[in-house]
């Protein structure tokens, strides 16, 4: 079975994005997981004078808490991983008031995304918009499972209500990444609840919350209520972007006792983890002095990059992420990425067909400068 890629609506969108080739160019895509080289032989984190603003990372992390709780883990880390994931569980299991053995964890919510699309997958195909993080449904692609696209609107917003009508008996599975990536856009909650509990009579829905946390109004953005009324719901979630331990990769999923089980035929279970990474993880998640001051940091690096955007003429999807995805007109996104590159700014290029939208990072401020000062002479070049 291969992927199916529905366009309609296509050519609705703004001028800026031209169909086709950037795939077959071998060109970016939300595929790609892996991070670039920044700086030969520089084992960890960006090279100095190197903007990193490619992969959404918190670059204040990890927090004090958590680099003096890893010290400590490493110092014993010649034994399996035991009661710090018992604790970790039963935190997030009173967080979310949801029982801990309908918690499952991974090595960066990579894990048990992939574990749920390789099981759904074998249910049915998989349904998701056209632009979302599709890294981990391509797992499944490459078992022979099916993923089937539907168009955006014209805002780059996802139409719930196509989705739904999507939804035919062969699906297995919808998957909505709320915010999304790398449109960085919200949906609505009262009408993402109303979609989830009518999509859900259907299929299994899987929300990908991996930015809940940066978003206006957390609580209301997530679906995990849902799981507990019964609804046949699964959410994801990562420390890997407020927390700041995109490296030490701890994820986890809340599902039912069933879809738990599904994602378990999968996975390594607690053995994926490691002690370092779940110090941590415990140590970040009451953090809420560390939490607030990069949630604020964020939002500072997310206000300067929408103004120079349009300062420079140019505007921008609304981000409730810690990414902004740039509109760049009618200029290729690839080539912005090479020519800011040149200048030691890390960017994305293309996703999908966008050829027109460039996402960029909310990385530390000093490194959103570096990119607000790149930026026109990477226009001037591009337009020359
Ligand atoms: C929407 C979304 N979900 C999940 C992930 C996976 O992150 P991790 O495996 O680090 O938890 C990412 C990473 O960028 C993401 O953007």
């Amino acid at each position: 079975m291969k992927p199916t890629l529905s366009r309609r609506g296509f050519m609705g969108l703004t001028g800026a994005m031209a169909l086709g080739g950037a795939a077959a160019a071998g060109l970016h895509s939300s595929r790609a997981l892996a991070v670039p080289q920044t700086a030969p032989g520089l084992l960890y984190g960006p090279a100095p004078g190197v903007a990193k603003l490619n992969a959404n990372e918190n670059p204040y992390g990890p927090s004090q808490s958590a680099i003096a709780a890893m010290a400590k883990a490493s110092a014993m880390g010649a034994y399996y991983i035991g009661d710090a994931l018992t604790r970790l569980r039963s935190m997030i299991g009173e967080r979310f008031d949801i029982p801990t053995s309908q918690v499952s964890f991974s090595s960066g919510s990579s894990g048990v995304l992939t574990y749920l699309a390789l099981a759904k997958a074998r249910e049915g195909a998989i349904l998701g918009p056209d632009l979302f993080w599709d890294t981990t449904t391509r797992a499944a692609l490459r078992q022979g499972g099916e993923l089937v696209r539907i168009a955006p609107t014209s805002d780059l917003g996802l139409d719930l209500d196509a989705l739904y009508r999507a939804i035919t008996p062969d699906i297995s599975m919808v998957q909505i990444c709320n915010p999304n990536n790398p449109t960085g856009m919200v949906l609505d909650p009262v009408k993402l609840r109303e979609f989830c509990i009518k999509a859900s009579k259907k299929c299994t829905v899987l929300v990908d919350e991996a930015y809940n946390e940066i978003t206006d109004d957390p609580a209301a953005n997530s679906m995990v209520p849902l799981i507990l009324q019964g609804h046949d719901v699964v959410v994801a979630r990562t420390f890997s972007k407020l927390y700041g331990l995109a490296g030490m990769r701890v994820g986890y999923m809340l599902a039912s006792e069933e879809n738990t089980a599904k994602v378990a035929r999968f996975s390594l279970g607690d053995y994926a983890l490691n002690q370092a990474g779940v110090a941590a993880a415990v140590a970040s998640f009451d953090d809420t002095a560390f939490l607030s001051f990069s949630k604020e940091r964020i939002l500072e690096a997310r206000e300067l990059i929408t103004s120079t955007a349009q300062t420079n003429g140019l505007s921008v999807a609304p981000s409730q992420t810690s990414f902004v995805y740039v509109n760049l007109g009618s200029l290729n996104a690839e080539s912005f990425r090479a020519e800011m590159a040149r200048q030691n700014v890390l960017i994305r290029g293309i996703y999908q067909d966008y050829t027109g939208w460039s996402r960029v990072s909310c990385g530390r401020l000093e490194d959103v400068q570096q990119y607000a000062a790149a930026m026109p002479r990477a226009l001037e070049a591009l337009n020359a």
